[in-house]
């Protein structure tokens, strides 16, 4: 395994945030996190990159224990992180966001740089303008082309999809795919279980900070408790998804799951031209 989080435990005062979180990315692999607001997502990925400390258990990465190494270190040792809210610097170019992303590394990044590029062409297109200026998706591609300058072994995302437009959604998780698949082992953290279990190859949901499921992400999507718990309902009965109004569900839903297609699902529209044993 590349990754091991062993147990770990992490306060906020007295609050206790994770109880005991045991979880592993092999690597090449994409794995995500997923659960609730307050369920410990950000945590536990605070605490692999070493932004906090443990106050039981231990991460192993790489075949080192980095329980107590410093966050700078953990960078070296090829942790890449891109932050909740993105934390890129305002007054600072695309590119020169970019190369801070490499500085901890001493030759030449000029090879990253170039990825980062064909990555996200958008970011080549705007190179000299202010970061702060960048919209939000944007500001999101920037903060992952940064993390991937310093070459991470596994890149740590943390809500890569939020407050970004559905197009941009999409695209962001494609490249994540197209990152995984250039080499970089992902550790996904995600409210849109939907798509992140459609990309990931192994799932955790996290529930107050206590791992409650362990699976691969395909079996998480068919998982009853998971559908109705994370992935807006599930079978089509009752719930409708948020903001559809009751009996419109049929066309122009959101949710027309294209995988629900059971061979034995009940021929609710009669039948046309079948059973004819
Ligand atoms: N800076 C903080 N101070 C106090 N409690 C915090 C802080 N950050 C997070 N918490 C608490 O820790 C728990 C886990 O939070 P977090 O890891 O941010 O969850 P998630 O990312 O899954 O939404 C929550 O109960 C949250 O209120
Ligand atoms: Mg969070």
């Amino acid at each position: 395994m590349l990754l091991e989080i062993r147990d770990i435990h992490v306060h906020y005062g007295k609050i206790a945030a994770l109880k005991g979180i045991t979880a592993s990315v092999d690597q090449g692999e994409i794995v995500t996190l997923i659960g609730a607001n307050g369920a410990g997502k950000t945590t536990t990925l605070k605490t692999v990159s070493g932004l906090r400390s443990l106050s039981a258990g231990g991460i192993v990465f790489d075949g080192r224990d980095i329980s107590k190494m410093p966050g700078h270190k953990r960078v070296l040792a090829g942790i890449g992180q891109a932050p909740e809210g993105r934390g890129i610097f305002p007054g600072m170019t695309v590119e020169e966001n970019l190369l801070m992303g490499a500085y901890a590394r001493k030759d030449d990044s000029s090879k990253e740089l170039a990825e980062a590029y064909e990555l996200f062409p958008r970011l080549a297109e705007r190179k000299s303008q202010m970061g702060g200026t960048m919209s939000g998706g944007e500001q999101q591609m920037l903060a992952i082309g940064r993390a991937l300058m310093a070459r991470p072994k596994v890149l740590l995302l943390d809500e890569p999809s939020m407050g970004l437009a559905p197009m941009l959604v999409q695209q962001i998780f494609t490249i994540i795919q197209e990152i995984n698949r250039r080499g970089t082992t992902v550790l996904l953290v995600e409210q849109n279980a939907q798509q992140a279990l459609q990309i990931a190859h192994r799932a955790y949901v996290l529930e107050t900070g206590r791992v409650v499921k362990t699976a691969p992400a395909a079996e998480l999507l068919d998982d009853p408790e998971v559908r109705a718990a994370y992935l807006g309902g599930g079978a089509a009965q009752g719930t409708a998804a948020p903001g559809a109004s009751p009996g419109a569900s049929r066309d122009g839903g959101p949710e027309a799951a294209p995988d629900t297609t059971a061979s034995d699902s009940g021929p609710e529209r009669g039948p046309e031209g079948g059973a004819s044993k």
